[in-house]
């Protein structure tokens, strides 16, 4: 695996790939690699070649009150997992590459970046889909591929991407969890040992939902009271939102209808987690997808 630094290097490799006509694939990352980011690079490696990674703690997506100095950097563990994987180029620049003086051109996705995560921390997605765009201009991939533990993030991206009419395709790959339904994330390093016990509640809440909804349950404020009765159960957590949402617009609904996603975001202690459900009206049934 080459280690790139610099934006002018991986435009050339990237050129070079596409004039090769070949498949590209693209993960982008902040590190502190687990599980499901190793879940998009095979899936990357079993589309795409070459494929490249990104390791980027991107500050811009970051609130002043929020962690990017404590944010877990473990790049050389980080590196070893990506290397080991099969993954061609790993795309690592430093914040004033990415960002130099004087920059100030920002990218915002309007109507799904200012609720829920974004209504909690704002600017978050500007940040994202700012970086995002950089990225992919920089790896000019034919797909990207992200994880659907961030849901709202997926949905903007695709729709930065389509408005913007990309040349990537977005791929969005499933939540991969631990054993004991706790969605994984480089931010449950953060948890103290009860609270890492604790934190198995948004799990246990949002299954809690797909068994309603398996039994005919389709009234969106039961379901979400449910939910927060869940939550509430537990005393380290304090609820920031749940939410049932059209999956397309982001908006609430009243009562399950086409796609939609349950939505929480949730402290425990000082660790803000967020994990979703993901809910498809097929031939008038419901699947759901945890
Ligand atoms: O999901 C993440 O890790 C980040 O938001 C991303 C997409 C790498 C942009 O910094």
């Amino acid at each position: 695996m080459e280690i790139i630094h610099t934006i002018e290097w991986m435009k050339q490799v990237s050129r070079q790939a596409r004039l090769e006509g070949r498949v590209s694939g693209f993960v982008p990352t902040m590190g502190a690699l687990h599980e499901g980011h190793m879940s998009l690079v095979r899936a990357a490696l079993a589309e795409c070649r070459p494929v490249v990674a990104s390791i980027f703690v991107n500050p811009t997506q970051f609130g002043p009150n929020e962690d990017l100095q404590k944010y877990p950097r473990t790049f050389n563990e980080d590196c070893g997992k990506l290397e080991n994987a099969g993954v061609d180029y790993l795309f690592a620049p430093e914040a004033g590459e990415i960002y130099p003086p004087g920059f100030r051109t920002w990218v915002n996705v309007e109507g799904l970046s200012e609720r829920l995560e974004g209504k909690s921390r704002p600017g978050h997605f500007r940040g994202v889909t700012t970086v995002v765009l950089k990225l992919l201009e920089i790896v000019q991939p034919h797909k990207a591929y992200f994880g659907r533990k961030d849901a709202q993030q997926a949905r903007i991206i695709r729709q930065m991407a389509s408005d913007l009419h990309l040349d990537t395709e977005i791929v969005v790959c499933p939540v991969v969890r631990e054993t004991d339904g706790l969605a994984m994330s480089s931010r449950n390093a953060y948890l103290q040992q009860d609270e890492r016990r604790a934190a198995t509640v948004l799990y246990r809440a949002l299954d809690g939902a797909r068994q309603s909804i398996a039994r005919g349950e389709r009234d969106a404020l039961r379901l979400t009271a449910a939910i927060r009765e869940t939550l509430r159960a537990e005393p380290l957590t304090n609820i920031d939102y749940v939410q049932l949402v059209d999956a397309k617009t982001l908006e609430p609904v009243t009562r399950l209808r086409g796609a939609c996603l349950a939505l929480l975001a949730v402290k425990i202690g000082a660790t803000r987690l967020i994990d979703n459900l993901l809910i498809e009206e097929r031939a008038g049934e419901f699947d759901t997808n945890l």
